[in-house]
């Protein structure tokens, strides 16, 4: 018999995480599936360190795959479950204590989906559980308050401990603040230099973010002033770099990447995520056309020695979604979603891997010595 990966998710889209109230496909517990004739196989890797359920998930979804496929697909499964290790959160000091893990999320060249990939992987995030806040660091052209249809609103302002602070909207689950939620956006362009790094230090320290798993930055493109007073004001966790698969995309996120890595600055670069890695059609979801080329992300992670976190389809919901503020990642059922999905669930397990394996990452002080920037770690 033949299986198609389709199949044997909508299968298992029966099984659902007793603790967290969703199935497990929507939640991105479901990896590296492979289906073909007389073959299944997959991993079920848990958002939660240590699941205790993991086991009985585990059984259950070989009951749905029977259900669905007959007594005989218990001759071809495979199924391994990964159970990440409890991590200890990296001691974090500065504005932000209540925040585990900040994520920059970064490219070389703009346009190439990052706010999109920001927008999708928070909303992925928070509905595996997390608690989830994204910060639009993009000062100069805010796109977040479009993507999430908040177009408009503007945060609450409290007192607290005698601070004016700015309480992030919530919507999809996930904590946001824009200086778009501030500014017309067509002024917002116009700003220059310590205005707009000014602008971000209140984003992220006038922010009453309170408790938090993850923080997304979603930078401007290049690398910048932001990106430095980023790394000033906060111990960024990792980066993750979006590109398109295309040659000239490519070249400006190895300077990004040399950014971020380089000894100064010292963010770990947690992977890349290639965007647009084909065009499928929505009347015909199996056809592949490799419009920006094939696999460039792919062969420059596997250069540089990075994860290639995932590859994310060019499909005209996404570009939709995106201006409707439906981000398409609620779609758990077609191919962005679930795209989005395991983007979530692989970003995850690299995190918990870093925090395991590395330190926590310093601020960065910057001084000017002579006219001349001189970067050094706190
Ligand atoms: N995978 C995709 N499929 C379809 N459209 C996309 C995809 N990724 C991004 N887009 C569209 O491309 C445009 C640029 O994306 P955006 O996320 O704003 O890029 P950036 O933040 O890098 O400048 C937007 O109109 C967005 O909807
Ligand atoms: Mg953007």
């Amino acid at each position: 018999m033949k299986y198609t990966a389709e199949s044997v998710l909508q299968s298992l889209r029966q099984v659902v995480h007793p603790e967290k109230g969703k199935d497990i496909v929507e939640l991105g517990m479901i990896q590296n599936l492979v289906a073909g004739e007389g073959k299944i196989s997959f991993e079920i890797q848990s958002p939660k360190a240590n699941d205790p359920l993991l086991s009985s998930i585990k059984k259950a979804s070989s009951i749905a795959l029977r259900n669905s496929f007959g007594g005989e697909v218990e001759n071809v499964l495979s199924i391994k479950v990964n159970t990440p290790v409890v991590t200890p959160a990296p001691l974090r000091t500065g504005p932000l204590p209540g925040v585990k893990n900040i994520i920059a999320i970064a490219s070389g060249k703009g346009g190439v989906g990052k706010s999109t990939v920001a927008v999708n992987l928070a909303v992925a995030l928070a509905k595996t559980g997390a608690l989830v806040g994204l910060l639009d660091a993009d000062v100069y052209g805010p796109s977040i308050p479009k993507m999430f249809a908040l177009e408009g609103e503007r945060p609450e302002i409290k007192n607290i401990n005698n601070k004016e602070m700015m309480i992030p909207i919530e919507k999809y689950g996930v904590k946001l603040l824009s200086l778009g939620f501030f500014v017309n956006p067509d002024d917002a362009v116009v700003w220059r230099g310590p205005m707009a790094t000014n602008a971000l230090k209140q984003l992220i320290t006038l922010g009453d973010w309170g408790e938090l798993d993850y923080l997304l930055i979603d930078l401007p493109p290049g690398t910048g002033d932001i990106h430095l007073t980023m790394v000033q004001e906060v111990a960024v966790t990792g980066a993750v770099i979006v590109s398109t698969p295309q040659q000239v995309a490519l070249a400006d996120v190895i300077k990004g990447i040399a950014m971020f890595a380089g000894e100064k600055i010292n963010v770990p670069v947690l992977g890349l995520v290639e965007n647009m890695s084909w065009f499928t059609p929505a009347e015909l979801p199996e056809n592949k056309y490799f419009i920006f080329g094939k696999e460039g992300c792919k062969q420059l992670a596997q250069n540089l020695g990075l994860d290639l976190l995932a590859q994310i389809p060019l499909v005209q919901s996404i570009c939709e979604n995106g201006d409707s503020g439906t981000p398409a990642v609620l779609n758990s059922g077609d191919p962005a979603g679930i795209a989005f999905s395991t983007l979530a669930a692989n970003l995850i397990s690299k995190i918990e891997k870093r925090n395991l394996e590395m330190n926590p990452t310093k601020k960065v002080e910057i001084t000017n010595t002579d006219g001349c920037d001189v970067v050094k770690p706190k």
